[in-house]
């Protein structure tokens, strides 16, 4: 089955150009799968003919790679870490820049334009948001979600710091259940399409949150994109990454100080260009 998936991902990549190689291969055969079976397909070769052909059908198996899940204040002690170790430096920076790569539908962006707009930082402040899943991103710039997801972002806003009323950063639509953060927190956030595997670096940032993004990446992968953060990070700057992923690679974690080993916290100690 390995080498079969492989092969198919190899003809996608020369047929349209899309390179889904470097995914983690156990995540790769899962996704095949999946897809499948979701195509009544039984037999891997038929599926690599249907897809090379079929080209509604290769997006659905793209869809595949675009897993959203995401939470406002995910996780909670990364946003603690963030406002009580992170903040106190940048008040001290004229320009603060923030980059959540694969952001999906915006949550983590949101939760740290709250952090930051509550530390009085949000108008020296732009977040980009970027992510390939544009569908996610278009989701990201509408900032609306559920009563019920809210309920549980309050909880996790409270557990990781937060100090005011939540209810004074949204209006709630009752008609339609939804929930609308305030224009106030989305005037310095811009959410955009990039993609790890092939694009490069587009600005300095003082901080990068990256979280949960690797999980699907093999490490050849992982160390590329990593190399990338750490070009796009300047001296001193921040990273997070997801509790899962790591920066043990040789040529990469020499440059980072671990700021928190269980939710995977680094800063920047050293300006080399990696190439
Ligand atoms: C599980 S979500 C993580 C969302 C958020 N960072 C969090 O931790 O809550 C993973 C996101 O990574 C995005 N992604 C996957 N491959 C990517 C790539 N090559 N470049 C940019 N984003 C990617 C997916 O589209 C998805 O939105």
């Amino acid at each position: 089955m390995k080498d079969k998936v492989q092969n198919l991902l190899a003809s996608i990549h020369e047929y349209y150009g899309y390179d889904l190689t470097d995914y983690h291969i156990d995540f790769s055969i899962r996704a095949v799968k999946n897809e499948m079976s979701h195509q009544s397909i039984s037999d891997i070769d038929t599926f690599t003919e249907t897809l090379l052909k079929d080209e509604f059908k290769l997006n659905s198996f793209i869809r595949c790679y675009l897993i959203n899940v995401s939470d406002m204040f995910r996780d909670i002690e990364p946003f603690r870490i963030f406002r009580e170790q992170v903040v106190p430096d940048l008040k001290s920076y004229p320009r603060v820049r923030v980059w959540s790569c694969g952001c999906a539908s915006g949550k983590e962006a949101l939760s740290l334009a709250i952090i930051l707009e509550e530390e009085g930082l949000y108008d020296r402040t732009i977040i980009y948001g970027t992510d390939i899943n544009q569908k996610a991103l278009e989701a990201a710039k509408r900032a609306t979600y559920s009563i019920e997801d809210v309920i549980g972002f309050t909880q996790n806003y409270y557990l990781s710091g937060g100090k005011r009323d939540f209810r004074n950063f949204y209006t709630i639509n009752w008609e339609i259940k939804t929930v609308h953060f305030n224009q106030s927190l989305l005037k310095n956030l811009y959410f955009s399409v990039h993609n790890l595997v092939s694009d490069k670096v587009f600005n300095e940032f003082e901080v990068i949150f990256c979280r949960n993004v690797f999980i699907y990446f093999n490490d050849n992968l992982q160390k590329r994109s990593l190399r990338m953060l750490k070009n796009s990070l300047r001296y001193r700057g921040y990273l997070f990454l997801g509790h899962s992923e790591h920066m043990n690679f040789k040529g990469i974690s020499e440059h980072f100080r671990m700021i928190d080993s269980k939710h995977k916290t680094y800063q920047k100690i050293n300006d080399e260009v990696c190439i």
